[in-house]
């Protein structure tokens, strides 16, 4: 396997592969200062000749940054899953997606690609999370919520079941969202009200 991204968050995805036997033979990562990351070496810009037939997986947290590296890549997109997660055999999850410790997926939920689902997040069922969205940590997912592409739900917000959620939206940390979000709009509170929009 491969990364690209050698940031914190590319540290828990390198412990979730160790704990299912993989390993990370390089990272990439376009800062030329960084060398190592937990004993992996850092190799510097992407190569697509470099282990052309190794999985890699985009290790960045941030979502515009993870979209616009996975249009240039030329490797097959792995997964990491945690052992402790717990996924629903009834869910899909697409290529280049990770999910963290503690979470939980459950029945009929699908997973986009290069999708987040991070620590101790709850997905429940039936949601849709649409391609490199981020739901961070401790969130809590209601059934049927579909989130749109490039979206953040940030930490420990909690969304109320059967809405939706656009495409490049901001949920602030701690939100309770209890209706629909528009795309592009960044909602923040008790109940969720809209303070932005791009
Ligand atoms: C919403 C958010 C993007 C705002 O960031 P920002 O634009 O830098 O805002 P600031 O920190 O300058 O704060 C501006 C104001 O909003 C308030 N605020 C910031 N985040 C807030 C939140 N999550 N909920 C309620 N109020 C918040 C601040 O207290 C401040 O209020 P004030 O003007 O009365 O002092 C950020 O706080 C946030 O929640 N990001 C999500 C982080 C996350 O979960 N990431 C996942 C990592 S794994």
């Amino acid at each position: 396997m491969l990364l690209y991204g050698a940031s914190g968050h590319a540290k828990v995805i390198l412990s979730i592969l160790e704990a299912n036997g993989q390993r990370v033979t390089a990272i990439f990562d376009d800062d030329p200062e960084k060398k190592l990351l937990e004993r992996i070496p850092v190799i510097g810009t992407y190569d697509p000749k470099h282990e052309p037939t190794a999985p890699l997986i985009i290790s960045i947290g941030y979502n515009a940054v993870r979209r616009q590296i996975a249009r240039h890549i030329q490797h097959v997109f792995g997964t990491a899953i945690h052992p402790t997660a717990l996924v629903d055999t009834n869910v899909t999850v697409g290529e280049g997606s990770v999910i963290m410790q503690g979470a939980i997926v459950q029945v009929g939920t699908s997973m986009g690609k290069h999708v987040i689902v991070n620590t101790g997040a709850t997905v429940d069922h039936d949601c849709k999370l649409g391609d490199f969205v981020h739901v961070a940590p401790g969130v809590t997912l209601c059934g049927s919520v579909q989130v749109g592409e490039n979206t953040l739900i940030g930490a420990g917000s909690v969304v109320a079941p059967n809405l939706t959620i656009g495409a490049d939206c901001l949920i602030a940390a701690g939100s309770v969202v209890t209706v629909c979000v528009p795309n592009g709009a960044t909602v923040r509170g008790n109940p969720a009200r809209i303070i932005a929009t791009s």
